[in-house]
């Protein structure tokens, strides 16, 4: 059960369309976000009628809420094989919030070294260069993770290497990186890894594996609203170890034991580490969403992704004037999730996006996606050409930042919305799109004069 049996909730709602008329809305932004599935919205309509806080409330309806808290963690940790007795489930706001915690309560030494990479999200990039000494892993010509690199450096910073932290797939060119050869190489190097499951954890089974297994992956971070329960919750999963000591990195309600006026004792994890009320609705979400994607299985998930980038490749392959990062090749698709980025030959990046979204009701993102050193390795931006654009960006002119347009699909996408983007990115290429876009250069995106945007006649705060 994939495709068009997977009910997503607002489907195929009816969007305006320029010039009139409107047409069912292609969702093709998955990367960036998914639709809440059905069963999720409905386990949460019937979740709310129990919602309580959570914790030390005596009522029935907070002890049913702490059940359901509890297990969603229990949930949470099954899926993605962390061993229950020495791993610890922390219930954050998103992946950032993850990595940014995991960064503040990891143990660094002043000479620390964290290893990451070019292909990064800002998220696995930028908390790290606050608290440790950071290192990048080179990324291929067409953007694959550079094993022996990791190696290299892995070698070179021998003895200082703490963490390696890099992404399970890229949310550009959807690479899936081998995450097992990773953690045993970070390994065998003394290092531990952390994963950034952000896009690899909804589209293909992660395994954690059990502690002391070279193959090990002692942390993850992913976020509920990349995975059909957009109710805003993230995930961190590591060692109890690595947060039982020291200070919590958020502190106040929930996370002592005992507080006097000159000292607080923490109590114990996960509690210590979820300061004031957690996401109870965004976890149970979330949980509910996993049991989803057992049932449907990870054989058709991952068949129907597969099948439908292989589509979208060949007919991209075929648009002359696309050119895709990443290439066009489907032979083998194990290692590349339903993620594409690509250009359009003469056509900006933000214009060919708002093409599909205003004439076409298409969803997609364009940009730098939250990875510029990963966007300007893939479009091979000198650095004269970006220290160019760095300088306009300064100025407040975003209107010629090096991009790419991005794809990507869900369980739910269907064959025939596959190719109903790509006949619009084939128009688009033809020069087939209305001429009246408007620039707003501070924001580097493109809108069209008189397009519909009454937004409070599609959802409004006054509807009963
Ligand atoms: C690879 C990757 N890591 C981290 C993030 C950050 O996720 P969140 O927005 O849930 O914090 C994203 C979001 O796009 C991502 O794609």
């Amino acid at each position: 059960m994939t495709g068009s049996a997977i009910r997503v909730v607002g489907r195929a709602e009816l969007v305006p369309i320029a010039g009139g008329g409107a047409r069912p809305y292609i969702n093709c932004d998955n990367a960036a976000s998914t639709p809440a599935l059905e069963s999720v919205a409905a386990a949460v309509d019937r979740f709310l009628r129990w919602y309580s806080n959570v914790h030390r409330g005596t009522g029935f309806k907070s002890r049913l809420s702490s059940w359901a808290f509890e297990e969603a963690r229990a949930i949470v940790a099954r899926f993605v094989g962390a061993d229950p007795a020495g791993n610890v489930v922390i219930f954050c706001r998103n992946a950032t919030e993850g990595l940014n915690r995991l960064a503040h309560r990891y143990p660094f030494r002043p000479d620390g070294v964290v290893i990451t990479s070019v292909m990064e999200h800002h998220s696995n990039e930028l908390p790290w260069r606050k608290v440790a000494n950071v290192v990048h892993v080179a990324v291929s010509d067409d953007g694959r993770l550079d094993v022996a690199d990791l190696e290299a450096r892995l070698a070179e910073h021998r003895g200082r290497v703490q963490l390696v932290a890099l992404t399970g797939a890229t949310n550009v060119t959807g690479f899936v990186n081998p995450i097992h050869t990773l953690a045993r190489l970070a390994h065998a190097a003394g290092a531990e890894i952390a994963i950034d499951g952000a896009q690899l954890v909804p589209h293909r089974p992660v395994d954690m594996k059990p502690d002391g297994d070279p193959q090990h992956i002692d942390y993850l971070v992913f976020s509920g609203h990349k995975m059909y329960a957009p109710y805003g919750v993230g995930v961190l999963v590591g060692p109890r170890r690595t947060f039982l000591g020291g200070d919590p990195d958020l502190v106040g309600g929930g996370t002592v034991d005992i507080v006097t006026l000159e000292e607080a004792y923490w109590t114990d994890l996960p509690d210590k580490e979820e300061a004031g009320t957690p996401d109870i609705v965004g976890a149970v979400a979330v949980a509910k969403a996993i049991r989803v994607i057992e049932e449907i299985g990870w054989d058709a998930i991952v068949a129907h992704e597969q099948a439908l980038t292989a589509r979208a490749l060949a007919r991209l392959a075929a648009i002359p004037g696309v050119a895709v990062y990443g290439g066009t090749d489907a032979s083998d698709l194990t290692d590349r999730l339903g993620t594409i980025a690509f250009n359009v030959a003469g056509k900006p990046h933000a214009l060919v996006a708002a093409v599909l979204a205003y004439e076409h009701g298409i969803g997609v993102r364009s940009g730098c996606f939250c990875a510029q050193p990963y966007v300007k390795a893939l479009l091979h931006v000198d650095q004269a050409a970006a220290r160019a654009m760095e300088e306009r960006i300064r100025r407040r002119d975003r209107s010629a930042i090096p991009g790419a347009v991005r794809i990507s699909f869900g369980i739910y996408n269907t064959a025939d919305e596959v190719d109903s983007v790509c006949d619009a990115i084939a128009a688009i290429a033809r020069g087939e799109h209305r001429t009246d876009y408007r620039l707003d250069r501070e924001r580097g995106e493109y809108t069209l004069p008189g397009a519909d945007e009454a937004f409070d006649r599609y959802f409004s705060f006054d509807e009963a």
